[in-house]
């Protein structure tokens, strides 16, 4: 059968099918499929190396990367960039994706990098501005404002920096593609045609995308599978801090998180983000507990709040979390009840971690269970004390990992006795440091006997 010469793709969503229909099976739009030229498919591969070769007759090479000098952003990349890489930088609008990328190339320039900062949303006054009050002091650092692909692809080949930032990527356009900028067909094109003048040279390109209400870089999902590595920019609008997360790494770990502040002259490493998200207080509250969770390869100190109160009008109970996952503080609840006897039918129960982090690692599972009996009880807990450790569904608490550097961690913020899960004090040989600090270790079983030694 002869193949088709051409093929339908959706101007919504980039759905491509060899067949008309009239509505897109993918996002549901009606009349969006318009017929196409059939690609050249191996056209857009950058890494297409002829014949297949033995494994082991390629030799490795070690990745060598440059350092931006802005620790937080370094390590979140996994130890600084790799040259020739593609970086997709995603945040809220006003979040600060542009600031940050400003601030690391104009340390990049000052280090010798020739890097060209490609705006298609600023003026050229507005990105002087900007540097200007990040503390610019002729680095020499070449702008362009530009939406079309052709004069940046231009630029690049004649200049051929090290370094291209393209803020945003959903303004640019390629004038051969009939679609509007920022839809897929030229988000797709704009990025695979950049990929390829900039794999060619070598170039690090770092794309800045705006992110959708949902929480997704709008438009295309594909663009972060068309990527090396992408990084999220988040923060709450009205607090000045600031985390940049890696959600994907094709040289690293995701894991890591790098904390920034935002300043009248633009972002601060926050080397200590443990001081961050722990509220000062002279004495303990009911409601709140302390527990050190792993951010990355870091230890973060992070407030746990409840509240509990009783509900009114007869309704269900509201259980309500932020920066948990809702499941398991509901688990949580429902182990309080069982296993400790807790009356929590009738309660509404709150329960946050502050300061907009989001924690996933069930080693905060008894810093929740403690907060929520703390409010109910209205007992606060003892001074100094922080809680590690899992609560499984027979109330038992169950060991977590790299319990040294934790526990270093909250002696460090002043932390004096720590409950933890017998079975950890059982299978790590030392925690010499904390010992010999004098911090008091309390090895638990039971959530039961957690909640006696946590409170007064
Ligand atoms: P911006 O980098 O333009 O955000 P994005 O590129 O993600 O849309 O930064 C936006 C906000 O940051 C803006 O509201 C002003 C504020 N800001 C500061 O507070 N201090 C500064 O030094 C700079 C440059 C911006
Ligand atoms: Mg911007």
């Amino acid at each position: 059968m002869p193949k088709a010469k051409t093929f339908f793709q959706c101007s919504e969503c980039g759905y491509e099918t060899y067949k008309w229909l009239g509505r897109c099976p993918e996002c549901q739009k009606w009349h969006t499929l318009i017929e196409k030229d059939r690609p050249i498919r191996d056209k857009g591969s950058s890494v297409a190396d002829g014949e297949p070769r033995l494994l082991e007759e390629i030799g490795s090479f070690f990745q060598e990367r440059f350092f931006t000098g802005i620790n937080e952003f370094d390590r979140v990349l996994g130890g600084g960039v790799v040259p020739g890489s593609t970086v997709l930088v995603g945040g809220d609008p006003g979040i600060g994706k542009s600031t940050l990328l400003m601030q690391v190339v104009l340390r990049l320039s000052f280090e010798g990098y020739k890097v060209l900062y490609v705006s298609g949303e600023e003026s050229l006054p507005q990105l002087k501005m900007r540097a200007v009050r990040l503390g610019f002091d002729r680095e020499p650092l070449w702008v362009l404002a530009e939406t079309q692909y052709s004069a940046i692809a231009d630029f690049i080949e004649r200049y051929e920096p090290h370094v291209v930032i393209i803020d945003s990527i959903q303004t640019m356009a390629k004038s051969d593609v009939d679609n509007l900028p920022g839809s897929v067909a030229q988000v797709r094109e704009v990025t695979t045609s950049l990929q390829q003048v900039a794999k060619n040279k070598h170039i690090t390109l770092f794309f800045v995308g705006h992110v959708t209400k949902e929480g997704v870089i709008a438009g295309p999902r594909m663009l972060e599978h068309m990527v090396d590595c992408v990084l999220y920019f988040e923060g709450e609008r009205y607090h000045s801090f600031r985390v940049l997360r890696c959600i994907k790494n094709r040289y690293g770990s995701t894991n890591e998180m790098g904390v920034f502040t935002m300043e009248n002259n633009g972002l601060l490493e926050v080397d200590n983000p443990s001081a961050l998200f722990l509220e000062q207080r002279s004495s303990p509250v009911a409601g709140v507990s302390v527990v050190p969770v792993m951010e990355g390869s870091r230890p973060l100190m992070v407030e746990i709040q409840s509240l509990v109160t009783p509900s009114y009008f007869g309704g269900p109970p509201r259980r309500n979390s932020a920066g948990l996952d809702h499941n398991r503080v509901s688990l949580i609840i429902a182990v309080l009840e069982k296993k400790a006897g807790m009356a929590l039918p009738n309660q509404d129960i709150f329960v946050n971690a502050v300061g907009g982090v989001k924690i996933i690692e069930p080693a905060v599972d008894i810093g929740i269970a403690v907060s929520i009996a703390s409010s109910f009880r209205e007992k606060p807990l003892k001074q100094g004390t922080m809680l590690l450790g899992e609560v499984g569904l027979t109330g038992e608490i169950r060991p977590v990992s790299r319990v040294g550097e934790r526990l270093n961690e909250g002696i460090k913020m002043g932390f004096t006795r720590c409950i933890l899960p017998s079975g950890n004090l059982k299978r790590e040989f030392s925690y010499s440091e904390a010992v010999s600090k004098n911090a008091e270790l309390i090895a638990v079983e039971q959530l039961g006997d957690v909640l006696e030694v946590a409170m007064d």
